[in-house]
């Protein structure tokens, strides 16, 4: 028997795409229909990746599943405040200019915009937590590689998720890349039975954004074209 066609995917100018997207960080619960999700992996699978290897391997996450992965690193992070484990290195050890500014500037305009101070150290950690609910949206995307891969796949890795996002967000669907998961990578991999040489990359939240909510409201600063840019003509 014939599967029968899926419905055409909703249009959207990849420039708007661009501009919209933005992440996510509390969703409404209504839960995303499959045929939505199968539409948007299988468009992001038109990524680039060197030779063609298609490095990606994405577990999609919903209903019990979800709460298990959720219940398992929560009540780990709330066991062992201060513990984590990162699998890979996704920040820098020592920071330096421009980065610190930047990535200041981002965290005091999220806490800032929820009302939470620098000293509220409690405040900040339930927030920082909240990722690991997967910012109440429906969906959690897991996304795993394998370890023997060089750097190069974490590059047409990176092409993925932001082709799975911009797809996400011609559904009416919210996003947040979340990398914080590689903190505990190991509580990851054991709930989910990773492959020996499955390693995590990192996860993102899917789901339809609350509007009303404050921590949606964030809007990020970019740099001018002339501090990234430069032209070369002769
Ligand atoms: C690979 C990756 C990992 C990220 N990890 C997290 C995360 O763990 N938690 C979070 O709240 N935001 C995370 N972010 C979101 C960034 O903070 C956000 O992209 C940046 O501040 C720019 O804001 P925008 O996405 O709204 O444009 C991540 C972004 C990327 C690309």
């Amino acid at each position: 028997m014939n599967n029968p066609a899926p419905p055409e995917a909703p249009h959207l100018d990849v420039y708007e795409a661009l501009r919209r997207r933005k992440s996510i960080r509390a969703f409404r619960s209504e839960p995303v229909a499959k045929a939505a999700i199968e539409r948007i992996l299988a468009a992001a699978a038109r990524a680039p990746s060197g030779t063609n290897i298609q490095p990606w391997q994405v577990r999609v996450l919903t209903g019990a599943a979800r709460a298990r992965l959720v219940d398992a690193v929560l009540s780990f992070r709330l066991a062992n405040p201060g513990v984590e484990k990162w699998n890979y290195a996704y920040y820098p050890v020592k920071w330096k200019e421009p980065y610190l500014s930047r990535r200041r500037k981002v965290g005091w305009d999220l806490y800032g915009l929820l009302g939470i101070t620098r000293s509220d150290k409690e405040s900040i950690a339930a927030q920082h937590n909240r990722n690991f609910t997967f910012f109440d949206a429906p969906v959690g995307l897991i996304f795993t590689i394998d370890s023997d891969l060089e750097r190069g796949s974490w590059l047409d890795y990176g092409m993925f998720v932001q082709s799975v996002m911009l797809a996400a967000e011609a559904e009416g669907l919210g996003t947040c890349p979340q990398a914080c998961w590689a903190a505990h990578a190991d509580i990851v991999a054991s709930t989910l039975s990773f492959a020996a040489n499955e390693q995590l990359v990192c996860a993102v939240a899917l789901g339809y954004p609350d509007q009303d909510a404050t921590v949606n409201r964030l809007t990020t600063e970019r740099a001018a074209l002339d501090e990234f840019v430069t032209f070369i003509e002769v």
